[in-house]
């Protein structure tokens, strides 16, 4: 294929992060040749498979993860490549650079990445500018953040803000608490905070108007109690669910040598060393709670990841790392294969 033989040997010869970019301005250019857009559309439709999450209807199971698209920039080219649903965030109130870079690391022996981009976003204004031109036909799902110099204990009025300004402009929040590239933010996975944060959004006033379904994404490094009261604490707010998992800060899973790790620095791996944590996440879960509503994540490639992540309980699964390394091709083959099961 293409992707394996010639794109993705050049793009892995680049810094990621500039690949990352690049990769997506190519896109957009070519998506806009007469005659892409429609031939997508056409193959998109082969992948058809309507699900009820929610009380939303997502047009299929594979959508994408939050932080490839963190500024909603390219939601109609991703909307094109066949994910039924797009996370965009995580956002913050107000713009925020990021940490230094570099920041973005492979690890091709693992099929992974260690990334610790630190929430680098444009802030909730812009995102909200531009989801006024959202594509139809994809479910948009907006992941909320706080800002780095928040305090935790007013990381509630950060969310507040992102949630208000969003609210209407997309079909599906998340509240991210479980990002390890902010000091402190996994802090607020704890039975408090999390509690005050979430009632604060499902009970807003908002709501009452246009209930929006609200997603919390946890890390798969929680320990057993650590997830029950998490699961109370999503039972006792009533949102709609739990997106499982983020990034990992176990690095005991990699190939590599302990020099190489320690000089890449802090950061989050994602995709093959998350598989089995996400998968082991989402079985716990639904062992104590069968009624909760999941979407999987982590470490999904193809086909057999997804049905692995659905028959452990998840409604949806998304991808990242997996897009990275398999391509643009990824919600097509994920979407066959899921469909000839
Ligand atoms: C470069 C990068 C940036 C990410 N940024 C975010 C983010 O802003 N918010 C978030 O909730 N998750 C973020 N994630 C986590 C992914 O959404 C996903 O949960 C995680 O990578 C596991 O999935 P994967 O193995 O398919 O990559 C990021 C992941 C990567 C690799």
């Amino acid at each position: 294929m293409l992707y394996q033989s010639i794109i993705k040997p050049l793009f892995f010869k680049m810094d990621p992060e500039k690949a990352h970019y690049l990769a997506m301005d190519l896109w957009t250019i070519a998506s806009k040749i007469p005659g892409v857009g429609f031939y997508y559309k056409n193959k998109n439709k082969q992948i058809a498979q309507p699900t009820l999450v929610a009380g939303i209807v997502f047009p299929n199971k594979i959508g994408l993860a939050a932080g490839f698209d963190k500024n909603g920039k390219w939601m109609h080219e991703l909307a094109l490549l066949g994910f039924g649903h797009i996370e965009v965030g995580t956002v913050t109130p107000l713009p925020q650079p990021g940490n230094d870079k570099p920041r973005l690391f492979r690890l091709p022996k693992n099929n992974a990445l260690i990334n610790r981009m630190g929430f680098n976003n444009d802030g909730v204004d812009a995102l909200a500018e531009r989801l006024k031109n959202r594509p139809p036909n994809v479910v948009i799902g907006g992941n909320i953040g706080k800002n780095k110099w928040t305090p935790n204990e007013e990381a509630y009025k950060d969310y507040l803000i992102c949630f208000e300004k969003l609210h209407g402009l997309v079909d599906y929040f998340v509240v991210n608490v479980s990002s390890p590239n902010t000091p402190g933010l996994r802090a607020l996975q704890e039975k408090e905070p999390l509690l005050q944060v979430l009632m604060g959004l499902q009970f807003h006033e908002l709501q009452k108007k246009q209930p929006i379904p609200i997603f919390l994404k946890i890390a798969p490094d929680l320990t057993e109690e650590a997830l029950e009261d998490i699961i109370d604490v999503v039972t006792q707010s009533q949102i709609a669910g739990i997106i499982a998992t983020n990034t990992t800060i176990d690095r005991q899973q990699l190939s590599y040598s302990q020099a190489h790790i320690e000089s890449i620095g802090a950061g989050g791996v994602s995709g093959e060393p998350v598989k089995h944590k996400s998968l082991h996440i989402i079985q716990t879960i639904k062992a104590k709670n069968p009624n909760l509503t999941i979407i999987g994540v982590g470490g999904i490639f193809d086909a057999d990841d997804a049905n692995a992540s659905l028959n452990a309980g998840a409604s949806l699964i998304q991808v990242y790392t997996g897009f990275i390394y398999q391509g643009p091709q990824i919600a097509q083959q994920i979407g066959k294969g899921i469909a000839a099961q």
